[in-house]
């Protein structure tokens, strides 16, 4: 921060006066406004000519979007407790005593703690108590150097007074695991379970540090718990998601001729951020560039009259995760009828998952409803991955929608995306994809405002 005494005044008054007198009299001042007025004149030229050749950037108005999930309310503090109390039962269901996780997207589902992973262990023991409120003792086991921002986090974290935290030190050359074998106090004994997200020399460190405890990876029942989203989860997923389909839709309407992805991709950030969405991203890409699911393909092409183009894009509204992918024709005339097959068929595909899927469904099945259309349509083996994932904290999550995924099952309150795709390699991609939730009557029900209706209206 500068001090007074450091800024130097521009114009030093006490000398200033002079120095301003001869500067006025040596003409100069004539000099200095009419280069300056020339500059003016000049760069206001460039920047009109440049205006020019980059078509709709003076009209593209992203305004409609602002506030636009402004009524939409972050998860309450009450919220936290459940998600504790139905841990406890899950546990004690379980014969286990204790999940430990580290920073991430389960520590917050669990406590709202905000903490980025470092090489230093910084963990929260859940420990199975009967005696309180949530069924469950909150131990925070912190480096001691970090144990004041450890209370800021535990601040800002804003839990009810129903939770109340203990936090456990360990010094600098001492042990982590130890502090948290004193975390688990009376769970000392038997199985302790460590979320799936843990890292291996974190895993080692408590299963070394006592011969009584068996360390094992929580198991599906845990990490259900997460799957299966509350009403103000699937509130805060459904104006996400809402959201970043009325951007697309906005963006489509200033995509043209002459532009090339990176500029698409530009105004759909744009149009994100306006929504208010944060950690936003997009993926723009144009004819065959479509073709890599992932894109990366190494060159920037550029939109034709003729172009189908691929948004795949979201991003992170109070926490939780938007991901949208519309495939579209630039205009009515010139598109190919091949590649139009393919638009109707993933379409169709979408369709029959929401028709047909129903809870207690595995993923499988879910998976093979979008399959088969493909697979009739004689585009079968150009659907190259699954069908969807989880979506709520974590982008990509549990469960996942894959062929393969015969154990795990539907049930309400579960969200997922559905995103078929056709990827010709040299010539096309196709992708639709929408979120859906499990409703409480075992229903799909869609989280965007709805499927796309053809390759022209998103
Ligand atoms: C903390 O939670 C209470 C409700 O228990 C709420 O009224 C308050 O606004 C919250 N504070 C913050 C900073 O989120
Ligand atoms: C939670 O466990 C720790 C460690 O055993 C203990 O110090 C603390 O008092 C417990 N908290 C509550 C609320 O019982
Ligand atoms: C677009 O398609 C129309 C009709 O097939 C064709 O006449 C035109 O040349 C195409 N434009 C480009 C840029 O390829
Ligand atoms: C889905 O159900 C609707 C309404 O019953 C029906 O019109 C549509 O053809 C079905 N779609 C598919 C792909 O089966
Ligand atoms: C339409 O697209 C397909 C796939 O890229 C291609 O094989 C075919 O030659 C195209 N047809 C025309 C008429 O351009």
């Amino acid at each position: 921060m500068a001090t007074a005494q450091e800024t130097t005044p521009i114009l030093g008054h006490s000398q200033g006066n002079s120095s301003w007198t001869n500067f006025k009299k040596n003409g100069l001042l004539k000099t200095v406004i009419a280069v300056c007025v020339l500059g003016a004149v000049l760069g206001g030229g460039w920047a009109i000519f440049h205006w020019g050749e980059l078509p709709g950037e003076f009209g593209r108005d992203f305004s409609s979007l602002e506030g636009y999930c402004k009524d939409t309310l972050p998860i309450q503090p009450g919220e936290y407790v459940e998600r504790q109390k139905r841990l406890a039962k899950v546990l004690k269901d379980e014969n286990a005593g204790a999940l430990v996780v580290e920073p991430g997207p389960t520590m917050t589902y669990y406590t709202n703690i905000a903490w980025s992973l470092t090489e230093r262990p910084f963990l929260v023991v859940l420990r199975l108590d009967d005696e309180l409120p949530s069924g469950i003792n909150m131990t925070i086991v912190t480096p001691m150097f970090e144990a004041t921002r450890a209370l800021e986090a535990l601040k800002r974290a804003n839990l009810s007074e129903e939770i109340q935290p203990s936090v456990i030190e360990w010094v600098e050359d001492g042990s982590p695991y130890k502090a948290v074998k004193k975390a688990l106090g009376g769970a000392n004994e038997g199985t302790v379970f460590v979320d799936k997200d843990i890292r291996m020399f974190i895993f080692d460190g408590i299963d070394d540090v006592s011969n009584e405890i068996k360390v094992k990876m929580a198991p599906r029942s845990i990490r259900t718990l997460r799957m299966v989203k509350s009403s103000a989860e699937i509130d805060i997923l459904r104006c996400a998601n809402h959201a970043t389909l009325a951007a697309l839709q906005l963006v489509r309407t200033y995509v043209q001729p002459g532009m090339v992805e990176s500029e698409i991709t530009k105004m759909m950030t744009d149009a994100l951020e306006t929504a208010g969405l944060d950690e936003t991203w997009v993926l723009a890409l144009v004819d065959e560039n479509a073709a890599f699911p992932h894109g990366e393909p190494g060159i920037q092409r550029t939109v034709t009259e003729n172009s189908t183009v691929l948004i795949d894009t979201g991003g992170r509204l109070l926490g939780y995760q938007a991901d949208v992918t519309r495939t579209f024709f630039l205009s009515e005339r010139g598109h190919n009828q091949t590649i139009e097959d393919a638009w109707y068929s993933v379409r169709r595909a979408q369709e029959n998952v929401l028709n047909r899927s129903n809870s207690g469904d595995s993923c499988a099945e879910v998976d093979l409803y979008a399959r088969r259309v493909i697979e009739k349509a004689g585009f079968g083996q150009f659907f190259t991955h699954r069908l969807g994932h989880g979506i709520g904290e974590e982008m990509h999550e549990e469960p996942y929608m894959n062929q393969g995924n015969h154990e795990q099952h539907l049930s309400p309150g579960m969200t997922f995306s559905v995103e078929p795709g056709i990827y010709i390699t040299g010539e096309f991609g196709i992708r639709l994809e929408d979120i859906v939730v499990v409703n409480q009557e075992g229903k799909l029900e869609v989280l965007t405002s709805g499927l796309a209706q053809n390759p022209w209206s998103l």
